[in-house]
Parts: structure tokens; sequence; C-alpha cells
């Protein structure tokens, strides 16, 4: 039997993708690329913003066909939209050929929920939130060198513009002996990088002790973790992270506004002059450290001077990179019923505007680096080329050979642009 899974959204979504992948495959199915051959179709959703579910219906659109093709397929949707209480009404009502909706809480069901469909036992829903967090699930990584490793599900923060907090539940926090048990085994089967997984890390009581931990384990060549919340960012973490050589120095750390009214009607908890001064504080502790960031626009009543400010702290922080988003209102969180909902083009304006802003200073950012050499962990060859992540995160491209994917290599900086680095590998 073979498998195909679609993965739409963040990384929780790629780590719980390859936990259904490791499921299934122990109940003999394998993964193919080809959806055309598949007897399991798995899209695993995201509902951050409406683009997002709008690919989703679009792929359940061109699905359609392939099931009446193939009366024995089955299709399973999983992920965040999974948990949302009217979408689930609305994928019954325009995919009803869906056999399987999965909660991100119960994944573990997932393969029996297949078998129950196969048996002729029809439509299979479960998205009970338990709370619980389920240990020891299987899992296939698509890329041996490196891992995900999550630290906390759900979000306590409630943003009012964001939906996690009611797909993903209520933050729960694995035991730390859980994480490191994890950690040693991805290094143990090859992984020279890992990645550690939260909406908001810091809040991850252990994450400090974590870090010091992680550091320790032999093999391991570099520490990465997503996302930091610049609410909760304490002394103790930034001193964990300067003084753990393998914690990569690159912190993303989403702004999503530049100005204090927007922040508070966000309820992000800090304001654009506390997070200047963590952003000063951090550079201060870890003086090469590239810092990233999320921004929003078009937040409901963001005027022209909310958006001046947003362009001038970009120019202050000097952002490595920002992923920037129009406002998406999302039903049930408060900001979709706020009042001065912003008009699109008014919206993608204002996007233009802060994508401008960014890449001039990302550029000026790259094009300081020339001449540097970094330490790049090779993700991917192309065309002669090597392609791979500094330290900071900075995507750099080198001449090289396939064997090099997998494999830390020193490179020279040669050549700046917007997003991408060029460089050459040098011997030392
Ligand atoms: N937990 C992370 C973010 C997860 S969502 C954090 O707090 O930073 C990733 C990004 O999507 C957010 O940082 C935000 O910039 C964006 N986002 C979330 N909800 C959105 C919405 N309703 N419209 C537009 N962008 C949104
Ligand atoms: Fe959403 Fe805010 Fe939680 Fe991030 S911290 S997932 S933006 S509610
Ligand atoms: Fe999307 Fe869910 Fe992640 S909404 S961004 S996949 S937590």
């Amino acid at each position: 039997m073979l498998v195909y899974i679609a993965t739409y959204g963040c990384q929780a979504n790629e780590r719980d993708s390859e936990t259904i992948l490791g499921m299934l495959l122990q109940v003999d199915y394998q993964e193919t690329g080809e959806e055309t051959k598949a007897d399991l179709i798995i899209l695993n959703t995201c509902s951050i913003r409406d683009k997002a579910e709008q690919k989703v219906f679009s792929y359940l659109g061109t699905l359609r066909q392939l099931k009446e093709d193939k009366p024995g397929l089955v299709i399973a949707l999983c992920g965040c939209m999974a948990q949302e209480e009217d979408m689930v009404d609305m994928i019954r009502r325009r995919a009803p050929f869906v056999d399987v909706i999965c909660g991100t809480q119960r994944l573990h069901r997932l393969p029996e929920m297949v078998r129950l469909v196969q048996s002729g036992m029809g439509f299979q829903s479960d998205r009970e939130e338990p709370g619980e967090i389920i240990e020891g699930l299987p899992s296939i990584r698509p890329y041996p060198f490196k891992a995900l490793i999550n630290i906390t599900f759900g979000c306590d923060n409630f943003c009012t513009y964001c939906i996690v907090p009611y797909v993903r539940g209520r933050e729960r926090g694995r035991r730390i002996e859980d994480v490191m048990g994890e950690s040693r085994q991805r290094v143990d089967e090859g992984a020279v990088e890992l990645m550690y997984l939260g909406q908001n890390v810091n809040a991850y009581a252990p994450f400090p002790e974590l870090i010091r931990q992680a550091q320790g384990i032999d093999g391991l060549r570099r520490i990465r973790f997503l996302t930091s919340h610049p609410k909760d960012f304490h002394r103790d973490i930034i001193r964990a992270i300067a003084d753990s050589p393998k914690a990569a120095r690159h912190i993303h750390l989403p702004v999503q506004s530049g100005s204090n009214r927007i922040l508070n009607a966000m309820n992000r908890g800090y304001s654009r002059e506390a997070y200047l001064a963590l952003t000063a504080k951090v550079r201060q502790a870890i003086p090469d450290v590239v810092l990233t960031t999320d921004i929003i626009v078009g937040f409901p009543g963001e005027t022209d001077e909310d958006i001046a400010d947003t362009l001038d702290l970009i120019n202050q922080v000097g952002f490595g990179s920002a992923f920037t988003f129009m406002y998406s209102p999302r039903k049930g969180t408060p900001a979709a019923k706020m009042e001065k909902q912003i008009a699109l083009a008014e919206k993608k304006a204002r996007l233009q505007a802060v994508m401008d802003a960014q890449a001039a200073k990302g550029l000026q950012l790259h094009q300081s680096l020339v001449g540097t050499r970094m330490e790049v962990l090779a993700e991917a060859w192309d065309s002669g080329r090597l392609s791979g992540r500094g330290s900071g995160h900075q995507l750099i491209y080198f001449p090289g050979e396939p064997d090099g994917v997998g494999l830390f290599h020193r490179v020279e900086v040669t050549q700046a642009r917007t997003w991408t680095l060029e460089g050459i590998a040098c011997d030392e």
C-alpha cells in the first residue's frame, strides 16, 4: 500500500508528518511522491491564514476526480483545519469524499481510523483534545543529518489575531528527559543539527537547562530552536545560548509590529521599547547573532503612523530576514471582530513598503558578510552547487559535490544578494 502526504504550514506540521509516516510504515505502507499511485492521501493542513486554507480546498478539488477514478482511495485530513469547528462542517459539505478527519492531538489513532474506513465502516472523525502528550510514536525523517524535536505543544498566548491556541490546544511541555532521549537518539542516527520546536520555546521552563544538556551531546554540531517570544526571553535564556558554542547564532524573534498601539491590540505582551531593549541585550551577550522576525501589516485599526513605526523598527534592528504577512481575519479570534478592518489594497501597499525596507536592510547585512567565512551545513545539491545555512541561518550557495550534503563546510562569502549568499569552500 502506498501513502502520499501533503504537508502545509509550519514545522509543527512537518514534525507531525514524520510521525504519520512512521506509524504508517509500521502497518506496511510505503511512501510515494506520486498521488495518482497512492492508496492513501493525507493532507496535513494549516489554518494560520485564509490563503493556507484556500490551498487545501483547491487541492481537495483536484482529488475529487482521483477519488472517482479510484474508489478504494482513502483521503484523510489532519492538522489544524481538522480542529476548527465550522471548518469541519465546511469540509463535509465541500468535500464529502474525505474519509477521515483526524485532529492534531489524535494522530496516534490515524492508522486505525484508516483501517476502519477500508473495512467499510465509513467516515471516521476524531478531534478530541485530551491534552496529554503521547510519547514514543515512531517517525521517519526526510533528512538524516537534521531533526525536528518538539519541546512544547499548543500555545497559551492568545495573540488576538492568531488561531493556533484554538487549533493546537493549551500549552503542554514535554519532560526534559523525553526531549533529551529523543535528542540523543537522533544524534545516534546521524543527525548533526537539532531544531527544538515550540510556538514559544521561551515558555518551556527547562529551556536553559535543555540547551546546556544538548551542548553536551557528543556528535551534535548545532542546536537550533523556533520560535522565541520576546515577552518571555529572560536573562538566563540569553546566557544559556551565549554560553553554548553549539547553539546557532540565530534567533527568530517575531515582533509583529513596531507600534505600541498595535502591539497592545495584538496582546503581544511587550512594547516597542522592550523589544528594542531585548535585541540590544541579546546582541551584547551574543555579538554575532542574526535576528529574524515575522511582521503583520494591516491589523485592524492600523494607521500610516503605525506602519511608519514598523518601518523605523526594521531599520533600527537590522533583521537578517523577515516573514511579512497581510493580516488575515481568523474566525473565532478577537481581532476578526475588531472595527476598522483594513482594505486589501491598503494591506498590499503596506506589505510592499515593509518588504522594500527589509530587502534594503537585509542586502546591507549580507554585503557586510562578503569576505568573511562561515560554517555551513550543506542540505542540498543541484547543478554543481551545494546549498546550506550558516550558523546565522543565512542561505548560501557554493560549488561542490553531491556527497557534500549533510556535512559542514567552511565557506568564504564571495557575493551578497538580498535573500541569499554565494561563496566558495575553503580548506581552513
Ligand atoms: N508562535 C509563533 C508564530 C506562529 S504563526 C510566534 O508567536 O511568533 C507564524 C506567524 O504567522 C506569526 O508570527 C504571525 O506573523 C503570522 N500570523 C499568525 N496569525 C496571522 C493572521 N491571522 N494573519 C496574518 N498573519 C498571521
Ligand atoms: Fe499565535 Fe501568539 Fe501563540 Fe504565536 S504566541 S502561536 S502568534 S497565539
Ligand atoms: Fe499552521 Fe497549525 Fe502551524 S495553523 S502555522 S500548521 S500550528
